[in-house]
């Protein structure tokens, strides 16, 4: 009988998505005469049995398109919110599954994604992963596709915020996206310039940011640029956190868990203004003007680069290889370029955070780079 797979794509959207879902249907297509269906939107497609067949024209002039062909959503399959009810809706996708006849159900998505295809495979589904995310932070392998053409933006961001920032003697702070690891803001900050790289693995001291660009004044320098990761945060705004958690949680009566939750939600009120609270201090602790710019979306749009398109078809032509071996319940990672299956109950629910030692922070330091300690 012929083998059927299914593909999906969840959670942000990413570039590469298209060359993965391109190379995962030619290869089953041309290498094993095998049916390929794609789910919309995500696990909701998957719950909704919304499905497109990629068989042939489908496939073609998709490699060099930004977003998902297939759609996406940031729906948990066992939390989809179903009319306003929260509901597990994982049964219902076994049968949807089971209806296709499928061999396998791919799925390509970030470190929810992991989660929630461990959560399918639990269920008795037959289930691959392929790693795509602009934050680089999927557990298990080394790269994930869609974070290199990211780089390349925001690159390209702060290199182009320099000739303004030095016109107007001016400090500017670059916003990279990143989720709760600082692998974006690193790597365009160096590969940028950037004068000062903040990230969530390194709790900042404001002080201490303030201080290299008062020196880089005191040399001449008059303008500064920091780049700094949506998720990065000072050690004070740490620990006065952790401390209002704390209270919450040892509260007794109403009156200390109320003052406790207010805490709480004005400290939640001062995340969403972060970066501009940091360059409105920077402003005040230096005396120069400070700008903010906030990459958003802008990093995730557009062409792939041709880093992330190989990545992708390479992945995606090595999932094929691994569902005709019969292989599942696996996230088809790269490793010192090599392709590698790892299990998913390893990798699902964990974050691949920056390393300390990390080569790119090293050669930041080594030239200067503040990172915010
Ligand atoms: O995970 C990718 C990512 O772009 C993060 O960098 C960012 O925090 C988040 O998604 C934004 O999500 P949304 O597109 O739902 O606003």
């Amino acid at each position: 009988m012929t083998s059927t797979i299914g593909i999906l794509t969840a959670g942000g959207d990413s570039p590469g998505l298209n060359a993965a879902i391109r190379a995962i249907g030619k290869s089953a297509i041309h290498g094993y005469g095998m049916n390929v269906i794609g789910f919309k939107d995500g696990f909701r497609g998957l719950m909704q049995n919304r499905v497109v067949r990629l068989d042939g024209p489908e496939l073609s002039g998709i490699l060099t398109k930004g977003g998902t062909i297939l759609g996406t959503s940031r729906d948990k399959p066992h939390k989809m919110d179903v009319g306003g009810s929260t509901m597990d809706m994982t049964d219902l996708m076994l049968e949807n599954f089971n209806e296709h006849q499928l061999d396998a159900l791919v799925c390509l998505g970030g470190g929810g994604t992991q989660k929630n295809a461990l959560r399918l495979a639990e269920k008795g589904m037959r289930v691959l992963t392929l790693p795509k995310t602009i934050d680089n932070d999927v557990w298990g392998t080394d790269a994930t596709f869609g974070f290199d053409t990211a780089l390349g933006i925001a690159t390209e961001a702060v290199d182009r915020l320099h000739s303004t920032a030095h016109s107007h003697h001016r400090i500017m702070v670059v916003e990279v996206m990143g989720h709760n690891t600082g692998w974006l803001a690193l790597g365009a900050g160096v590969a940028g310039g950037a004068d000062a790289i903040l990230m969530p693995e390194i709790p900042y001291d404001i002080g201490a940011i303030a201080e290299t660009i008062l020196e880089r004044k005191a040399a001449g320098s008059t303008f500064s640029i920091v780049a700094v990761s949506e998720g990065a945060r000072s050690a004070d705004d740490r620990a006065r956190l952790s401390e209002a958690r704390a209270a919450r949680d040892a509260a007794t009566t109403d009156e200390e868990l109320s003052a406790a939750e207010a805490v709480l939600s004005a400290l939640d009120e001062e995340e969403g203004d972060h970066t501009r609270r940091l360059s409105r201090q920077l402003e005040s602790l230096t005396g120069l003007a400070s700008r903010v710019t906030i990459l958003g979306h802008v990093q995730r749009g557009g062409t792939p680069s041709a880093i992330d398109r190989l990545l992708a078809t390479r992945l995606g032509a090595a999932c094929t290889e691994a569902i005709h071996e019969g292989i599942a319940g696996v996230l088809v990672a790269s490793r010192d370029e090599a392709t590698v299956m790892v299990p998913l109950a390893e990798v699902a629910g964990k974050r691949k955070t920056v390393p300390l030692d990390h080569r790119w922070i090293k050669a930041g330091r080594s030239l200067g780079v503040c990172f915010g300690d």
